[in-house]
């Protein structure tokens, strides 16, 4: 496996390659990464994986500064699961302007994003999909810049939300790429892997798996016939703060186009996002109905 720091070296290595396969992640892997990375492998393509922990997706009140930096350990995963190289840039890499002491990006070219960027955790994290957007551009750009013929990027499906406005800039803005979306990765417990639940004490541990049970509670009634989306969301919101969370949204959409639920729509997905102390966690389920 080889590693490469700079988008020259990134260059010299993806020269001869005619199929790449990208994982994009921030580092700090666990078990769902390796997933995405496992999934890459059965691509018959050159798996690029990138790791960077990247600012201009942080709020000012976010963890950017105690965002988990595991190196090390990241890429003894990686050559265990098979990945070709590993792009880790620096931020004056990614970002030429880049001010470490401010941790200021000075990037002022960006994507305009629909509105539905604003909505669910870009209500809660304004600005937070440009960043992303913004850099898997970047990095879309570095990785497949050889003109391989084969281009493939795979997401996770935890970020639902995510996923969603990375397929429709893609489309929208005509990248010859294809995204590929990989299960969410759970816990026997039903937590959903994340880099995030490394923060949790251990009796929030025990309760965040309470996230996805409740969102599957709502699956069921929303399968039984209740239709009453806006209630629905009302009662696990304020089941989930009896209980103690601090319950950033609960969301019954289209998965089609994640605008709200309506009666019309037979293929949902169930968002949520809601805090342990200070730990922000989501999730999410799709299904679809019985027509
Ligand atoms: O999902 C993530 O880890 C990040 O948002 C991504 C896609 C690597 C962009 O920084």
């Amino acid at each position: 496996m080889q590693i490469v720091k700079t988008s020259e070296a990134l260059s010299q290595a993806l020269a001869k390659q005619t199929a790449i396969v990208f994982v994009p992640t921030m580092g700090n892997l666990h078990a769902g990464h390796i997933q995405l990375v496992e999934l890459a492998k059965t691509k018959n393509a050159y798996v690029v994986v990138s790791i960077f922990v990247n600012p201009l997706q942080f709020g000012a009140n976010e963890d950017l500064s105690k965002y988990p930096r595991t190196l090390e350990a990241d890429l003894a995963k990686l050559e265990g699961a098979g990945a070709d190289i590993v792009f880790t840039p620096s931020e004056q890499e990614i970002y030429p302007d880049f001010d470490a002491s401010t941790n200021n990006t000075h990037q002022s070219f960006s994507i305009n994003l629909p509105s539905i960027a604003n909505e669910l955790c870009g209500a809660v994290r304004p600005g937070h999909f440009s960043g992303v957007a913004t850099v898997v551009l970047k990095l879309f750009n570095l990785v497949f810049f050889n003109g391989a013929q084969t281009k493939i990027a795979i997401f996770g499906k935890k970020d639902f939300q995510q996923l969603f406005i990375i397929r429709a800039m893609v489309k929208q803005l005509n990248l010859p790429i294809e995204i590929i979306a990989s299960e969410t990765k759970r816990e026997d417990d039903g937590l959903a892997m994340s880099s995030r639940n490394g923060y949790l004490t251990p009796a929030q541990k025990l309760e965040a798996p309470r996230l996805y049970s409740t969102l599957g509670l709502l699956v069921d009634a929303v399968k039984q016939g209740n239709t009453d989306f806006a209630t629905l969301e009302a009662q696990t919101t304020q089941f989930l703060t009896q209980l103690g969370w601090i319950v950033d949204y609960i969301s019954i959409r289209s998965s089609q186009t994640l605008l709200p639920a309506t009666q019309s729509d037979s293929k949902l997905v169930v968002l949520g996002a809601a805090r342990q102390g200070t730990t922000r966690l989501i999730d999410n389920i799709e299904f679809s109905l019985k027509s």
